[in-house]
């Protein structure tokens, strides 16, 4: 889903307000921001639970309000191994959204939100939120360059199956409960670096989960005013509890982060040519060098296609 990508002054903006906010609405330890970030997954706190904003009619007036392709949802009992991308379409059983809003949880329904933010009730709130995020993490990944947030509706016992998703996130618990398992994106075993390579430059589907891969989950219990950082591409699957549960994703990049995307893209380039690269991450100047020259093949790509264009 397209998020909404960030100007300097739109990140210089966002970062003094967020630096300014005299009732800050999250709660990250600056020691676990600094050791962790972006490394490991780590609980953080937040005072939303209350926010008129995800109370369920103004959330169910939300999905009534926006364009309909921003709401995705499926209802019943959905395995964990589902593919992500597919599951929507798999498991609506014919149903319109006006159905599944008026039997919520005799559906046992589940709803994604995407992208609340270009709603104009949410998006100061949002924004305050990702400018809170920015205030905190400036100083060690710094300026923010993409992000797109999602509010997930589920009636009860849902699943959101195995993947990893092209950003950092700050998920967070507002109403009922969620164990989040969390996988490590540096284990070889868990996703190897060209498996990475292919996911940044959106070859082939995600990388499939395993059975095996269950001993190394890290799990996360979340409750209204927790919530779990995921770092850049971190597997992840989420089940929530028998009760309704209500919870919003912050999904962001940063220039660091388009970096890496960049490298990887250059990486898998160099495999389609037959070549085996250094996996990304393991040089920070071997990173910026394949970034910068996979983004002087983009401009002369694109360069060379409006050429083409006004010959023709
Ligand atoms: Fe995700």
């Amino acid at each position: 889903m397209v998020g909404q990508f960030i100007s300097p002054a739109g990140y210089a903006d966002m970062l003094s307000r967020g630096r300014a906010q005299a009732m800050p609405l999250l709660a990250l330890a600056p020691e676990t921001l600094r050791t962790d970030y972006n490394r490991k997954p780590f609980l953080v706190g937040h005072a939303l639970g209350e926010h008129p904003l995800f109370q369920l009619d103004p959330l169910f007036a939300l999905c009534r309000r926006l364009p309909p392709e921003q709401i995705l949802y499926r209802v019943g009992k959905i395995p964990g191994d589902t593919p992500l991308d597919s599951s929507y379409d798999d498991y609506k059983q014919g149903l319109t959204l006006e159905d599944v809003l008026q039997h919520f949880e005799e559906r046992q329904a589940y709803i994604c939100i995407n992208n609340p933010e270009r709603d104009a009730t949410y998006q100061p709130l949002i924004d305050g939120l990702l400018g809170e995020i920015a205030a905190q993490t400036d100083p060690l990944d710094p300026i923010m360059s993409w992000y797109s947030s999602y509010i997930f509706i589920s009636a009860r016992d849902s699943v959101t199956p195995y993947h990893m998703d092209r950003e950092m996130n700050f998920l967070l618990q507002i109403r009922g409960q969620k164990t989040v398992y969390l996988w490590d994106q540096d284990d070889d075993d868990i996703m190897n670096s060209e498996q990475k390579d292919r996911l940044l430059s959106r070859i082939g589907g995600r990388p499939a989960y395993q059975p095996s891969f269950e001993a190394k989950a890290l799990a996360f219990d979340l409750r209204p005013g927790t919530g779990v950082h995921h770092p850049f591409i971190a597997p992840h699957r989420v089940h929530t509890g028998t009760a309704l549960s209500v919870s919003l994703a912050l999904t962001f990049r940063t220039r660091q982060s388009d970096m890496w995307t960049d490298a990887h893209r250059f990486n898998a380039r160099m495999r389609g040519l037959g070549l085996r690269p250094a996996p990304v991450g393991r040089h920070a100047w071997l990173d910026r060098a394949k970034c910068s020259v996979a983004r002087a093949g983009q401009r002369l790509h694109r360069m060379l296609g409006a050429t083409q264009h006004d010959a023709a």
